[in-house]
């Protein structure tokens, strides 16, 4: 918890700090923007924090599903990949999707999309630009499978264990790029709340394969 009160005060620091700067005096075009930039780089990641600890007090108190409905995974998947497209482009990574139609689940809408949506953005973080994630989704026998494939730099043995604790990230990871050690566990939260199984396949500098297995519904009566 004191590295998330860290990172969300060093944010409030920054933010706070840019401000008053630029408002000193009369500032070029050009400089406002950068500082705007730098703001929103700021708060989104502060939102982010502050989304995954309301999840994870959701989840604390046995509330993390509210509704289940019968959910087509696919649209949420197409959806989620629309969603991180800023961010892949912006390390020009490519993402190839295949998809299989009609993949339905029983399951909460937002959580499920959260847990999609928290697994492509560590593929992204993870993963050195030019490089590729790999979408994949199908039906087999009574399962969905979900994997999220990428080219990045992998998970050492030591940490494989760890990276699904609350705010565990590892050596690599914290060079690479700001987080708070939270995505994981949430995700292994959602999909525990559906019944299904989450499953790291991984190799130190070669990438990451998360799989996710949920149950398929076929019958809609
Ligand atoms: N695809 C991946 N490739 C390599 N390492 C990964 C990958 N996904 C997760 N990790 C490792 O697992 C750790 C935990 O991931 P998790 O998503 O929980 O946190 P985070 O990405 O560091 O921060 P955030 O809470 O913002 O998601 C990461 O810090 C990283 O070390
Ligand atoms: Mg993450």
């Amino acid at each position: 918890m004191t590295d998330v009160s860290h990172y969300m005060r060093t944010s409030l620091t920054i933010i706070k700090g840019e401000i008053e700067i630029v408002l000193q005096k009369n500032r070029k075009g050009e400089e406002y923007r950068k500082v705007f930039k730098l703001l929103e780089d700021e708060s989104t990641h502060l939102q982010r924090i502050v989304e995954n600890l309301s999840t994870l007090a959701y989840a604390d108190a046995g509330a993390l599903v509210s509704r289940k409905e019968i959910i087509d995974l696919t649209k949420i998947c197409e959806r989620q990949i629309e969603k991180v497209k800023v961010l892949k482009n912006r390390k020009n990574i490519c993402l190839k999707a295949s998809l299989q139609k009609n993949c339905y689940i029983y399951g909460d809408r937002n959580r499920i999309a959260e847990l999609v949506f928290n697994l492509l953005e560590n593929a992204i973080k993870y993963t050195p630009s030019h490089k590729t994630i790999f979408v994949e989704l199908f039906k087999k026998e009574s399962l969905i499978f979900l994997r999220i494939i990428d080219e990045g730099i992998g998970i050492e043995i030591k940490d494989l264990l760890k990276v699904f604790k609350r705010f565990y990230r590892s050596e690599a990871a914290k060079k690479l790029c700001k987080g708070t050690g939270l995505g994981l566990s949430i995700c292994c939260s959602i999909v525990k709340s559906h019944d299904g199984e989450l499953e790291i396949s991984t190799c130190p500098g070669l990438g990451t394969c998360i799989e996710v297995r949920l149950k398929l519904i076929t019958s809609f009566s």
